[in-house]
């Protein structure tokens, strides 16, 4: 089976069924990687490109294990060692790609709309894997298969998201992919960090941490996206953390079965406490373990098979 789509570029057009088709595709990846050989031969003979212009561990890595796993060729550019430094744009470099004829290109973009572009540009697929504060829609479904695992469902759980919402495109991807699937999704933060759009997308609201995780079923905490913010928009990082950060003190006003999503890098001590980011109701390792499987779901919905 095939995605009747070319690219997966935001969590936003996808369909109910496209998302819940690419979540049991991943479940059914999932035991590859526990198998001594961690191989099938499903993407032999296609050629997968990773092409990241701003730093990543999780996302890259992943996607390169999903390729590999799969047996596709999987190479990696750097636009540290690329001819990016010497001022070649997104458009060319695209269309020198193409003309490699890769069936693949997986790109993180510190601009928005980034991806869209290269998918007009490029015969192949195109997979975002992070567009500047848009979306990251890879990541929203390695969360949604996390959560869906522990409750076996989504429809009618309570997900609070918690931190720099303005910033962040986990925070979009996973509003529209809670949504769609039927939970209700509430977001806290500074008013500094929360995006004029944000009640339009259906979310409910709220300044303090603490009224957001009541009843929650699920607490994302987001990272600080330092790199993004222009101006100040909080006084210090000592201030942040004493009014947001997830700690056990805040904690306590979640249930007891609450678990903890965050999408890494974790800035510890500033978003989130070290002994509740490693502690029981943590998941954040169970997120990068099904990163594998999600990414392996979408070269496979986006490469194998037949098109539907
Ligand atoms: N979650 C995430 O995107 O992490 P990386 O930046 O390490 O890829």
């Amino acid at each position: 089976m095939r995605l009747k789509r070319k690219d997966i570029l935001a969590i936003e057009e996808l369909t109910k069924d496209e998302i819940e088709l690419i979540l049991s595709t991943a479940e059914s990846f999932k035991e590859v990687s526990e198998r001594e050989i961690k191989k099938v031969p499903t993407l032999r003979g296609r050629t997968i490109i990773n092409l990241f212009y701003e730093p990543s561990t999780r996302t890259r890595t992943s996607f390169e294990i999903a390729a590999k796993r799969m047996s596709a060729d999987a190479i990696n550019i750097s636009t540290s060692s690329s001819s990016v430094v010497k001022g070649e744009t997104l458009k060319d470099t695209a269309r020198n790609l193409e003309a490699m004829n890769p069936d693949c290109i997986v790109l993180r973009h510190p601009s928005s709309g980034a991806p869209e572009m290269l998918a007009r540009l490029v015969r192949c697929s195109v997979i975002n894997a992070g567009d500047g504060s848009h979306e990251h829609p890879s990541q929203a479904l390695l969360d949604l298969l996390t959560v869906k695992e522990r409750f076996g469902r989504i429809a009618g759980l309570k997900i609070a998201i918690a931190g720099d919402i303005a910033h962040s495109r986990v925070a979009r991807s996973n509003i529209h992919g809670f949504a769609k699937l039927g939970a209700e999704v509430s977001i806290a933060g500074p008013p500094t960090m929360m995006p004029s759009e944000i009640e339009k997308m259906g979310c409910k609201m709220f300044y303090k941490v603490e009224d957001a995780i009541r009843d929650a079923h699920v607490i994302m905490v987001l990272r600080i996206q330092l790199e993004r913010q222009k101006t100040g928009l909080f006084p210090t990082a000592r201030e942040y953390s004493k009014l947001f950060a997830l700690d056990s003190k805040k904690l306590e006003h979640a249930a007891k079965d609450v678990v903890i999503l965050h999408p890494g890098p974790i800035n510890r001590g500033i978003e989130i406490s070290s002994d509740v980011a490693d502690g029981k109701y943590s998941l954040i390792l169970e997120q990068v373990k099904n990163g594998v499987a999600v990414r392996m779901a979408l070269f496979y919905l986006l490469m194998g098979g037949s098109r539907e």
